[in-house]
């Protein structure tokens, strides 16, 4: 890596740079769903929690949801890859629970823009962060407080990662569980990795989600699972818009009744 900048430095440079807009945390600015603009709703705030596994289509969809209905939207994956990525850059070791935790202390909701995040390395790392009660616990009051106080204008939030469902936000207004079967995911994340000009093989990516699977549904600390009352979709046969389209029609009832109890 030389000649980057190690994550912790580019840490301290953003901070106070402001809430630029990012794919992990954003408030979406357009607002095109007639559903926001109708729920008179005073105080409380609407929340979508979307957990699901590795390329199941889930952070496609938050962003979607979050642009349509003009909510607040968390990447809560991108806090783990963040902190991986801290370990990683101090060559420290991922399954170390004291460098782990120390690393999860520096990570800041604003930052989490840094494209190496995106890295396969990185995801790795941060499925083995993930597996850590300390770590877990070092971000859980920051992804609370992002569905309890999303940034303005946004009146809700979308969050989007394995546990908002069951731990981050168990009062969560509509619950998603996304999946899909793990070949269907592979062969979307080759596809998604070649359109932007990776080199991957169907093989490796196929042995590296069934390792993250393994890790994030086989962990102690909130392992990923659905809800009781989540809204399971296997999306394996369907496609993005077929998902997006079903799923709106869910969030908009839940608006809509939101609206009458209020
Ligand atoms: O969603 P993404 O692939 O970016 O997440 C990276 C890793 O972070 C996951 O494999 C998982 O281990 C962990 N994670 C988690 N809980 C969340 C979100 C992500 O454990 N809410």
């Amino acid at each position: 890596m030389s000649g980057e900048k190690p994550l912790t430095s580019i840490l301290s440079a953003q901070a106070g740079r402001g809430s630029e807009p990012n794919p992990s945390f954003c408030v979406s600015g357009e607002r095109k769903g007639p559903a926001l603009k109708e729920w008179k709703g005073k105080g409380r705030l609407f929340v979508v929690a979307v957990d699901g596994p590795a390329a199941s289509g889930k952070g496609t969809l938050a962003r979607r949801l979050a642009e349509r209905f003009g909510l607040a939207v968390l990447d809560t994956g991108s806090l783990y890859r963040a902190t991986a990525r801290l370990v990683l850059d101090e060559n420290g070791d991922p399954a170390d629970p004291v460098t782990a935790e120390a690393a999860a202390k520096h990570v800041d909701l604003r930052l989490l823009d840094d494209p190496r995040l995106r890295a396969d390395s990185v995801a790795r790392a941060a499925s083995v962060v993930a597996a850590i009660p300390e770590v877990r616990r070092e971000l859980l009051g920051a992804q609370r407080n992002f569905a309890a106080h999303p940034p303005a204008p946004a009146r809700g939030a979308v969050l989007d990662g394995r546990d908002v469902g069951t731990v981050v936000c168990p009062q969560a207004d509509v619950k998603l569980f996304i999946t899909a079967k793990i070949e269907a995911r592979a062969a979307r994340r080759v596809k998604e990795l070649r359109e932007q000009g990776a080199p991957a093989i169907y093989e490796n990516v196929l042995q590296d989600l069934n390792e993250r699977d393994a890790r994030d549904s086989g962990r102690g600390a909130a392992p990923l699972k659905a809800a009781d009352d989540a809204h399971v979709i296997d999306t394996t046969m369907l496609d993005a818009d077929e998902v997006f389209e079903r799923v709106c029609r869910l969030v908009a009832h839940a608006l809509e009744e939101k609206e009458w109890q209020q």
